[in-house]
């Protein structure tokens, strides 16, 4: 047995029993588009206020282990001229970074995408360690459809996640591994499970490959559901019970802890999802959050671009907070108080 390292630590402390990952990188071009629904304009301003209001939320170090930024918040200042990257750290927060560069078309597979950014990630790393990133996350996309996913797709960008993952951890971090099947379409869960279930097989084999060091990483996957296009939504136990059983299938015990996304789920679904794995518990990883929207969604609305609101705003985003703490326990009750399960 290889002896535990510092990064294996890091791993296990980000994903401690009642916390989660806040995932708060959005690129420009998604958080303009989620601040365009919301009526807000998207200036660095805008943007800079905005996560400065979630950092300061009550009790966000309570449960909020680590914070996903974008490289803009990596190097970006209060409006005091604090380094957020400074607030979180003060906080006992851990700050990661998005690595890759965005899904871009698949050449040769039309309607698939492979995420691209490898090239230049060493030195990048070097500059991300210098700012205080202590862990990395790299996206890949898989659609469901029609002939999808393709073998070639889904073999691209497992390959692409495990040199990334295999870069990071040469470099220090702890690899957050996201390999996302998409939501979208008229599939039911039984399909989104076999695409899935063939995504991570083929994710961990690269990894494997790639020797990448399982208990140094967090995998954060997609639930499995309904296709947002099916007009069956499956109750949060069946969701529970073919994840679970996805996970057991292809995800090696050596993995500390399993980060879902949420992929837009509503903040309640996912939340009760999450809770339901939990109380099937014990597994052998810990299963927490690393969710964008489904922590954000109310606040981001609430708080809609106004100094008047952030209090309003950062009370919403606490609750949402502390509802996915008792998840993480398998202890949330829908009237926000803990179930005594
Ligand atoms: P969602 O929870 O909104 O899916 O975002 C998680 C994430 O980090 C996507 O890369």
């Amino acid at each position: 047995m290889t002896p535990a390292t510092d990064l294996d630590q890091l791993a296990l402390q980000l994903t401690r029993p009642g916390h989660g990952i806040l995932a708060a990188d959005e690129s420009t071009a998604t958080i303009e588009k989620r601040f365009s629904s919301c009526g807000i304009p998207c200036t660095e301003e805008t943007r800079r206020d905005y996560r400065t209001l979630l950092f300061t939320a009550p009790r966000f170090a309570d449960v909020i282990a680590g914070v996903i930024l974008y490289e803009e918040t990596l190097f970006q200042k209060t409006a005091e001229g604090e380094p957020l990257v400074r607030l979180l750290e003060r906080a006992g927060v851990v700050p990661g970074i998005k690595v890759d560069k965005g899904a871009k078309p698949l050449a040769g597979y039309p309607g698939e995408t492979v995420t691209e950014g490898l090239d230049g990630l060493r030195e990048r790393l070097v500059r991300y360690r210098e700012a205080g990133a202590r862990f990395t996350k790299w996206r890949a996309v898989i659609a469901i459809g029609p002939g999808l996913p393709t073998s070639g797709a889904v073999e691209a960008n497992a390959e692409a996640l495990a040199r990334y993952a295999a870069l990071a951890q040469e470099q220090g971090f702890v690899p957050i591994v996201e390999p996302e099947v998409l939501m979208d379409g008229d599939h039911d869960i039984g399909r989104c499970a076999a695409v899935s279930e063939t995504t991570l097989r083929t994710v961990f084999a690269a990894l494997a490959r790639h020797r990448v060091r399982l208990e140094a990483m967090i995998l954060k996957p997609n639930m499995v559901v309904d296709g947002t296009k099916q007009p069956h939504r499956s109750p949060p136990e069946t969701v529970a019970a073919h994840t679970l059983a996805v996970l057991r299938k292809t995800v090696p015990a050596a993995v500390p802890a399993v980060a879902f996304l949420s992929g837009g789920q509503s903040p309640e679904e996912a939340t009760r999802h999450l809770d339901a794995m939990n109380r099937r518990g014990p597994h052998p990883w810990r299963l927490t959050f690393s969710f964008a929207r489904a922590l954000q969604d109310d606040a981001m609305r609430t708080w809609a671009g106004c100094a008047e609101n952030v209090a309003r705003a950062q009370d919403a985003f606490a609750r949402r907070v502390a509802g996915n703490a008792l998840a993480t326990q398998g202890r949330y009750d829908a009237s926000g108080k803990a179930s005594a399960a």
